[in-house]
């Protein structure tokens, strides 16, 4: 992970695509600073030990708890607390950045095929995976 050096979001969003697919860009303190990109509704799920904080980066972001909907748009942002049903959604692409310790599940509770991401994949790492292979 890069340090003292300027981080540009905007750059670093541009660098994946895919969907629900967080991706780690630091980590001060133990805690996950990552990046995700989100598009349609995320599953219900809690994470039982750890809160979630999310900020808007780009686009309309939705968090939706079983009581209430958060409605965000850039530069606005949410803490999901611990314990807490939760889900994500946007309806056009969103870029969202988010804290929460290392090592969680994306999905929490449950198990998704399609939405479960591997944990606390490094950015800066599929970098090198390009440029080893000549890209
Ligand atoms: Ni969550």
């Amino acid at each position: 992970m890069p340090v003292s050096v300027r981080i540009s979001l905007a750059e670093q969003f541009e660098r994946f695509t895919e969907h629900w697919r967080p991706k780690l860009i630091a980590a001060p303190n133990g805690q996950a600073v990552k990046l995700v990109k989100a598009l349609g509704e995320f599953p219900w799920h809690v994470h039982a030990n750890e809160d979630e904080f999310f900020l808007v980066h780009k686009g309309r972001f939705r968090v939706e708890f079983r009581d209430h909907v958060v409605d965000l748009k850039p530069g606005e942002c949410v803490l999901v607390e611990r314990g807490t049903e939760h889900r994500t959604c946007a309806d056009a692409e969103a870029e969202v950045l988010f804290f929460e310790p290392l090592g969680v599940l994306n999905t929490g509770d449950i198990s998704d095929d399609r939405f479960t991401a591997p944990i606390d994949v490094d950015l800066g790492s599929i970098d090198q995976q390009a440029s080893s292979k000549g890209e």
